[in-house]
């Protein structure tokens, strides 16, 4: 298959490429767009064989749901069994935006678009591209992160061409995202509404709005036996770059000590270490390949960058990733998240334990 590109600046809108992308999409194959988290690559979600589709090009595991992508609350009736009012309440504020929300989902809902689940997850996406072109299919579309399963999400059109170039119809490039993290995924279809997956739209936020909601315990443990993720997707590795990352948590200060002495140790054991650290704390280490993913001070930016500079290691083959940890903020949350998963959970507690070789 030849992967089509085409740019669509969200200021000067195409309207014909917007046109070919629904007809593509209308037509069930599959068409790769920007949305505010990252990059999502769409197909009918109301039809069987183009949801089927999506997990072959991106090698995906059949039992991980695929969010529904609409644009006017309209559209959500057919799809939703059940609206209760505090998702009505969360849509008003934070729809069109950076939140998925679980419902109970009606028999128009294929489930090879929610991985056999009797629920399905349904996002209303503020980016004016994947509004367009989503308004042109005229049907849901069933987007999940326009990535390899396992890699980190794209954020630009050359991490999805990186990863999916000739196995999908149509890669629409409209530039960087504006918040590089996937979406909040808040379960509204029990008794209590369950974060499923942090992002930009924070607890705190969720909170403030609709009083206390609850963190499903895998969003912060390293899911076992014990601890079995909500979101299927929440449970495989994910976000990962090639070579091994291991997260250094602790003070700031602490942790650019032990990222300093681990990479003396790599040294000496011949290795090409790589340092994922920040604007304040660059300067501090002598290592081989280096990345800043934004400033401590903005976690935003910090969001933005960080698949970017997990994606930039690979092209400068390092054998190990050393990266700072960022706690501090309400944001800090999700980037942890999403980093903790890309190291496979390893990480040094600086204080505690010695760094590994
Ligand atoms: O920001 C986003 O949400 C992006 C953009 C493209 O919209 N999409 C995205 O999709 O991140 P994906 O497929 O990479 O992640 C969807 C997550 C998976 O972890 C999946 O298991 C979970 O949502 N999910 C989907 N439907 C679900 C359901 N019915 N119940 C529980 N989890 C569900
Ligand atoms: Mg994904």
């Amino acid at each position: 298959m030849i992967t089509k590109l085409v740019r669509i600046d969200e200021l000067h809108m195409d309207e014909a490429a917007i046109c070919e992308a629904g007809r593509v999409l209308a037509g069930g194959g599959l068409v790769a767009f920007p949305t505010e988290t990252v990059y999502g690559l769409g197909a009918n979600g109301l039809d069987s064989e183009a949801s089927s589709r999506i997990y072959e090009a991106k090698g995906r595991p059949s039992d991980n749901p695929l969010i529904l992508h609409i644009t006017s609350m309209e559209e959500l009736y057919p799809l939703a069994a059940e609206i209760p009012k505090t998702a009505l309440a969360l849509a008003e504020t934070f729809w069109p935006g950076p939140l998925t929300m679980i419902f109970k989902k009606t028999e128009l809902v294929p489930h090879e678009t929610t991985g056999g689940l009797d629920t399905v997850a349904v996002r209303m996406p503020s980016h004016p591209v994947a509004r367009a072109i989503i308004r042109a299919a005229g049907v849901p579309i069933a987007a999940p992160s326009a990535n390899a399963s396992g890699r980190p999400s794209p954020t630009k059109a050359l991490h999805v061409l990186e990863d999916l170039d000739g196995r999908v119809d149509m890669v629409v490039d409209g530039g960087t995202v504006g918040i590089g993290l996937e979406s909040t995924i808040i379960d509204v279809s029990g008794k209590k509404p369950v974060i499923l997956r942090p992002g930009y739209i924070t607890e705190e936020m969720l909170a403030s709005l609709i009083g206390t909601v609850e963190l499903d315990p895998a969003v912060t443990g390293r899911p076992g036996a014990d601890v079995r993720p909500r979101a299927p997707g929440m449970k495989y590795r994910h976000y990962a770059p090639k070579a091994e990352v291991t997260v250094f948590l602790g003070s700031p200060t602490e942790v650019c000590a032990a990222i300093e002495e681990a990479l003396r140790k790599a040294s000496s054991a011949g290795k090409r270490a790589g340092v994922l650290c920040t604007e304040e704390s660059e300067r501090f280490y002598e290592a081989p390949v280096k990345k800043c993913a934004g400033s401590r001070n903005e976690p935003e930016s910090v969001a933005r960058s960080l698949y970017d500079v997990l994606r930039a290691f690979d092209r400068e083959q390092v054998d190990c990733i050393f990266s700072e940890s960022f706690e501090e903020s309400p944001l800090g949350g999700a980037i942890m998240n999403r980093l903790l998963k890309a190291a496979g959970y390893r990480v040094v507690r600086c204080g505690e334990t010695s760094p590994p070789g």
